[in-house]
């Protein structure tokens, strides 16, 4: 079934569209009221380790030259972040986090008979942007049991609706399942003219299954494909606010107009400043929110609480019973889970915090999950 409703929730979907960057804080204002201090906040897939030593470091010492524009280090700058993908500066889109160039995409290429098709439910920052930011159609697929996306029901929406943007957001959230590597081959094979495919790889880090493929490759072959990769989450600088598109030269070129400026020479410096280490920090950090999200599963198992296979930093969490009462019983006890997601009325998002921040989830958790 084939639904054009939005399921944005909790007062989100007003200015969500205008406003992609502050999703996360709308995750946070949602949580009021008297909240204890030390309060574990596992609610909008931020990373507890924050930016590397490395980065910190560079980004104090820039600091003091924060009079200057720097316009003269971008050039290198989109240079070692192309190459960092074995791309070229001009297959790549810098902006403040991947929300702006998501952003960008929507507004180079959805139109009045270009629509919006994606699943739901998904990340909605595009799908509110495209809806009521730009007033587009959006044609939204359900997932369902084991939510993987019907990448043929897409391509039959694409191809009935003669062209689009087929979004998928891989891992996708909330659920934090995977497009198989076989759909995904698939669907770019079988991409109805005029129909171009946007894949969010934002917790992409994260995946360790065999069957998960970043659209990287797709990209580097010159399809009609445009990846959106941030340094939000495995990276740990979601307040830096850096995040990019690739895509062929031509899609770069379209969607470059519609972004704003250059991001911060302090962001920059913070970025460089990973990148350079990259080869062993992403997988430190991968092994290390694997094992974590690997013991919350275990956990779980052992109690018999049925959850969604991830490949995120978050897991979906079937709670047997509405999950409203059940997300705004935890804050007062000190720990904040995402917000609901209708239509899965059942399910509560948690992201994977530090171990000390796993061990207060299991604790709040049980006792309300036990109430
Ligand atoms: C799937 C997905 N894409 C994009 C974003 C936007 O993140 P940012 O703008 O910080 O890169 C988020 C934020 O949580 C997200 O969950």
């Amino acid at each position: 079934m084939l639904t054009r409703r939005g399921f944005a929730g909790v007062g989100l979907a007003a200015w969500a569209g205008r406003m992609l960057p502050e999703a996360a804080y709308a995750q946070r204002a949602a949580i009021q009221g008297n909240l204890p201090d030390d309060m574990v906040w596992l609610n909008a897939n931020e990373n507890p380790d924050g930016p590397p030593r490395s980065s910190i470091e560079a980004m104090t010492k820039v600091l003091a030259e924060g009079g200057r524009y720097h316009y003269q280090e971008f050039r290198a700058f989109y240079e070692t972040l192309a190459h960092s993908e074995d791309l070229t500066p001009e297959q790549i889109l810098i902006g403040a986090g991947s929300s702006e160039v998501l952003h960008a995409a929507m507004d180079a290429f959805t139109s009045t008979t270009c629509p919006l098709i994606t699943v739901a439910p998904t990340y909605e920052g595009p799908v509110e942007l495209a809806r009521r930011g730009l007033g587009r159609e959006v044609l939204q697929v359900p997932l369902e049991p084991p939510y993987a996306p019907d990448v043929k029901q897409l391509v039959a929406q694409a191809e009935k609706a003669g062209g689009g943007v087929i979004y998928l957001c891989n891992p996708n959230n909330p659920t934090s399942s995977i497009t198989p590597k076989k759909d995904l081959a698939w669907m770019i094979d079988n991409l109805p003219p005029k129909t171009m495919v946007l894949i969010d790889e934002a917790y992409a880090h994260f995946a360790d299954s065999p069957d998960f493929e970043s659209g990287l490759a797709y990209v580097r072959q010159g399809k009609n494909v445009i990846v959106t990769r941030t340094f939000s989450k495995i990276y740990g600088m979601a307040g830096l606010r850096a995040g990019f598109a690739c895509a062929s030269p031509e899609l770069i070129a379209r969607m470059a107009p519609f972004r704003n400026n250059v991001i911060s020479i302090v962001t920059v410096r913070a970025v460089l400043a990973a990148l350079a280490e990259s080869k062993t920090l992403i997988p430190e950090r991968r092994a290390k929110f694997v094992r974590v999200r690997r013991e919350l599963c275990e956990w779980m198992r052992e109690r018999g609480v049925p959850y969604i296979e991830p490949q995120g930093n978050f897991v979906m969490i079937d709670v047997g019973r509405d999950a409203r009462e059940f997300i705004s019983a935890m804050p007062p006890k000190g720990v904040a889970v995402g917000r609901p997601f209708p239509p899965m009325n059942n399910f509560l998002r948690v992201t994977i915090g530090t171990d000390s921040d796993m061990a207060k989830f299991r604790t709040v958790f049980w006792g309300v999950y036990k109430a």
